[in-house]
């Protein structure tokens, strides 16, 4: 839950408020173990994979892409011990991606036997190039392709329903954004006519922005366009899945939700196919930083850090937002100065949090403030006084940091490194106590 209303928006003229924010939490889905797996180069073992997925549910993923079953032994197994073992919570459904072939839809629905609720996700791919290039089909056969899948799939469905599984179908169009939209319709209505979504059983239609080739707006664009136009918009669930080729997947996902999409599929930190998918957590903590609950928990940003690192072999880069060390770090002295004052002046009961240069309470997401302010060659008085008095209770009169800022300061700058709390306490000493 949040404890801030919204972040004080800038009012602009002639915008309607509520394109400035996303006012309710999508349908989160992780594939941290499927397309975020995939992409690494060691891919994880069973037992990795098993902590990667215990971690998720603790944050508060509802719906978790476990793998594509029918590619591994590995995979099938993740599939069946999750199952066996009764790992997965009740409110909790796994999803399993598949292509639209007989061989692997037939492992796939052999993989998910007991199951209390599940996804199927199959998929073909369907732009120009990846017609005419990888499938040398035309657009009647690649429909075909996708239609054939669908009722192979529909055709075993009963293997699943009659023991008791609940099970919802996702299609995605591979490759979407580079899809002519008509197109792109015309094979999602294809799809929908076999598997005959209601309103009351919905499917899934995934609008993958696979690599990306434009801007976040147009693929937004493209995303409206596919809730105005497309049949039966009551019976789906739609959902974006972006990539991060240009560096705009938290854009486009962003602006996606806005042009009315349902659902957002992504990973912790962006991990995936060469530049990452889109990264949950700063779409969630963007929600955040406005006043709407994410419905998903970060509160313990390090524990979630450590997990990602050790299962995926991957690193959180220093100044990833909100979760990179280096995000609630001042280094200059007018901002250490603006810092302490914001917090300084802070109330406990305000609801609005605008303490200059922070995003957000660090402590919302499990960090500290004596992680905040350093002091280097660049810092002010503001950050020598702050973390004299932080760290020692040594409270310096406004005179006495307006002498002892600078002296501090050269010598941290012919030291050429940042200093501890501590070693300015000697400084300290030495300057005023020793001499
Ligand atoms: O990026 C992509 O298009 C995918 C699909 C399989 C959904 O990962
Ligand atoms: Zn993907």
């Amino acid at each position: 839950a949040t404890k801030y209303q919204r972040f004080d928006p800038v009012k602009l003229p002639n915008r309607r408020w509520p394109s400035q924010t996303i006012e309710k939490a999508p349908i989160w889905c992780s594939v941290d173990l499927r397309d975020g797996n995939q992409a690494l180069a060691v891919p994880m073992n069973v037992s990795q994979k098993l902590d990667m997925f215990d971690a998720l549910v603790k944050c508060g993923f509802k719906e978790i892409e476990v793998g594509f079953p029918s590619a591994s032994n590995t995979e099938f197994s993740f599939n069946r011990r999750l199952i066996e073992e009764k790992r997965i919570p009740d409110d909790v459904t796994i999803q399993v991606l598949v292509q639209a072939r007989e061989d692997l839809i037939e492992k796939t629905v052999q993989s998910l036997i007991g199951a209390k609720q599940v996804v199927i996700h199959m998929y073909n791919s369907t732009s120009p190039a990846q017609r005419k290039y990888v499938f040398g089909k035309s657009k009647e056969e690649i429909i075909a392709v996708a239609k054939n899948g669908a009722k192979l799939i529909k055709d075993r469905l009963h293997r699943l329903t009659e023991s008791g599984t609940k099970v919802t179908l996702q299609y995605s169009p591979e490759s979407f954004s580079a899809t002519e939209v008509e197109f792109a319709k015309e094979i999602s209505e294809a799809v929908m006519e076999v598997w005959q979504p209601t309103p009351e059983n919905k499917m899934i239609l995934n609008l993958p922005d696979t690599v990306e080739v434009c801007m976040p707006n147009v693929y937004a664009d493209q995303i409206e366009w596919i809730c105005t136009n497309i049949k039966n918009r009551e019976s789906l669930i739609i959902s974006l899945h972006t990539h991060n080729d240009r560096g705009t997947g938290t854009a486009a996902t962003e602006l996606g939700l806005l042009a009315g999409a349902d659902r957002v599929e992504g990973t912790l930190f962006g991990n995936g196919e060469r530049t990452g998918n889109l990264d949950i957590v700063q779409v969630a903590m963007n929600l955040y930083m406005h006043g709407t609950d994410p419905k998903l928990d970060f509160s313990n940003m390090n524990g979630l850090i450590e997990m990602y690192e050790r299962t995926t072999g991957m690193t959180v880069p220093p100044r990833h937002p909100y979760s990179g060390e280096l995000v609630f770090t001042a280094f200059s002295g007018s901002h250490q100065d603006a810092i302490k004052k914001g917090l300084n002046g802070y109330d406990d009961h305000k609801t609005i949090w605008d303490v200059p240069y922070l995003t957000i309470d660090p402590h919302d997401i499990g960090r500290e403030y004596h992680e905040v302010i350093r002091v280097n060659s660049q810092s002010g008085k503001g950050g020598v006084a702050y973390l004299l008095e932080s760290e020692f209770g040594i409270e310096l009169p406004k005179d006495m940091q307006r002498e002892f800022g600078p002296i501090a300061n050269d010598i941290v700058d012919s030291l050429g490194r940042e200093v501890s709390g501590a070693e300015l306490k000697q400084m300290f000493w030495k300057e005023y106590i020793e001499r």
